[in-house]
């Protein structure tokens, strides 16, 4: 009997608290937006994510890097996605991890040595103006953190601004992100930044698209 009820609630419970705490974060963040803090990215980046819904070598496949491409990533995190792709592109290649939280970038600055990477450069740079001359980068990619920006087509259009012409732009979102937008929302915003959709995967849960310019 017990064990029925705690099944009963689990089912019950887990969605409705999921739902409350999307509805009171997302609400907080419409009126006072924050980056997430760089804590909060140690449990984004869990092993149930990276095993099911967000696998990482999955993801830099599909981003179409090759050996010495020059790549950034925006909101690298605890560095998983930024250290697969930095695998592929190597032995030229390298990755510029650009954060405006320097706790980001000192924890993956730790990581690295510690793995022993060479080929990753943590850097303090703003998404809207970013340090990076006209169509120098290959592939730019951010992993759930576009939506966080409160003027994501602002961001778009300075990503179109370093992209080479035949570069690549892949984004990937999942659904447990308080910031999660629609697949059909992130297309509108890359339209309206003049970016053309070229690749999409995944589902609703978790997806990735590809556009260039
Ligand atoms: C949710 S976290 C990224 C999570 C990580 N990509 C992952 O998948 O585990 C978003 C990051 O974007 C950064 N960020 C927010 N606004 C930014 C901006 N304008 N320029 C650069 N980084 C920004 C935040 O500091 C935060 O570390």
């Amino acid at each position: 009997m017990h064990v029925a009820l705690i099944i009963f609630l689990a089912i019950i419970g887990i969605p409705i608290s999921f739902i409350i705490y999307h509805t009171i974060v997302r609400i907080v963040r419409k009126i006072h937006p924050f980056p997430i803090p760089h804590f909060v990215t140690n449990l984004i980046d869990n092993p149930v994510r990276r095993k099911y819904w967000q696998k990482p070598d999955e993801l830099a496949d599909r981003m179409g890097v090759k050996p010495g491409d020059v790549v950034l990533e925006v909101g690298p995190g605890k560095g998983t996605y930024t250290m697969a792709v930095a695998s592929r592109i190597l032995p030229e290649g390298v990755v510029y991890a650009i954060d405006i939280q320097q706790p980001v970038l000192d924890r993956l600055e730790k990581r690295l040595e510690e793995e022993g990477v060479t080929n990753i450069i943590p850097k303090i740079d703003d998404a809207y103006k970013l340090s990076f001359e006209d169509e120098s980068l290959d592939v730019i990619f951010a992993i759930a953190c576009l939506p966080e920006i409160p003027k994501p087509i602002n961001v778009l259009k300075e990503f179109k601004r370093i992209l080479k012409p035949d570069g690549r732009i892949s984004l990937c979102e999942l659904f447990i992100d308080p910031d999660y937008p629609l697949r059909r929302t992130e297309k509108k915003w890359a339209k309206k930044a003049g970016l053309i959709l070229k690749e999409e995967y995944g589902n609703w849960w978790a997806y990735q698209l590809n556009f260039g310019k």
